[in-house]
């Protein structure tokens, strides 16, 4: 089963039916952009059941929203069957949104790590497709999966149950079976692992933030900075290689 045939299943759909809130660093950016949206149109990718879309299309002068799961976009027309006049929302695809006109976006949002289920191939070409369809000066945010933080995925937590810590024993056997130890990507800048989400049915591309900017700049992406999960607080660049308690991690950078 590839990650598209899992995200759209009904069972992976229904995780995300009642999540509506803005993640920390999500909201440190939205804080950030506020005063600029009324002039921005935007295209949010990977929308999923429109958590995102709540919060920003009220705001922007024109919103866009694709996910390339049918049953993700079905079930989104379901819970919203009345679209705000500013808001169109349909099937697409990241890696080639022919679509779409070049320059044609101030704003670009990948959330929630929609960019870590594809290759790393096709993830290149993503950002390459975000790269053409975003205004020069204009603003690209998403965030992506710490490499940093495998030791943490590992860990075997306890509470009282017994039922509990012997799933979490299955849990670590699977993760070694899927992945091996978590030494052996000590000096891997990226690496696609099962970690266990949604009971082991997808599989996750992980980067080092190091890596993470380098391929950004690569690709000619500007003013690249980082944003914790935990604290939602910018993150410094002189300490990249320690980021280790963010399991993903938001970078927001401009088109060049
Ligand atoms: C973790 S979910 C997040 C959903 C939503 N953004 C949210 O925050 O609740 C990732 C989403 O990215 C979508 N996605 C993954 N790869 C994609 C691609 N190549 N093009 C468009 N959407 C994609 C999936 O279908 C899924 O809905």
């Amino acid at each position: 089963m590839t990650n598209k045939d899992s995200w759209n299943t009904e069972y992976l759909v229904k995780d995300y039916i009642n999540y509506d809130v803005l993640q920390k660093p999500e909201k440190t950016i939205f804080d950030m952009v506020w005063g600029k949206l009324s002039n921005w149109r935007m295209l949010d990718i990977g929308i999923g059941l429109g958590r995102t879309t709540v919060h920003f299309s009220p705001y922007v002068k024109e919103y866009v929203g694709i996910d390339y799961s049918d049953k993700m976009i079905e079930t989104y027309k379901k819970k919203f069957p009345e679209e705000r006049e500013n808001t169109l929302v349909k099937v697409g695809d990241v890696r080639s949104m022919q679509e779409f006109a070049a320059n044609s976006f101030d704003f670009v949002l990948f959330s929630f790590n929609g960019i870590d289920y594809i290759s790393h191939e096709d993830r290149i070409q993503a950002l390459e497709e975000i790269k053409r369809v975003g205004k020069k000066g204009g603003l690209f945010v998403f965030s992506t999966h710490n490499l940093q933080y495998i030791n943490k995925i590992y860990t075997i937590k306890h509470n009282n149950s017994l039922k509990y810590f012997l799933y979490q024993c299955y849990r670590y056997l699977r993760l070694m079976f899927h992945n091996g130890l978590p030494g052996k990507y000590r000096e891997t800048d990226f690496a696609i692992l099962n970690d266990g989400a949604h009971h082991f049915s997808i599989t996750t591309y992980y980067i080092k933030p190091a890596a993470q900017i380098d391929q950004l700049e690569r690709l000619g992406f500007k003013n690249i900075r980082l944003f914790s999960l935990k604290t939602g607080e910018e993150i410094e660049r002189s300490g990249l290689n320690e980021i280790d308690q963010d399991s993903w991690i938001y970078y927001s950078c401009e088109f060049a």
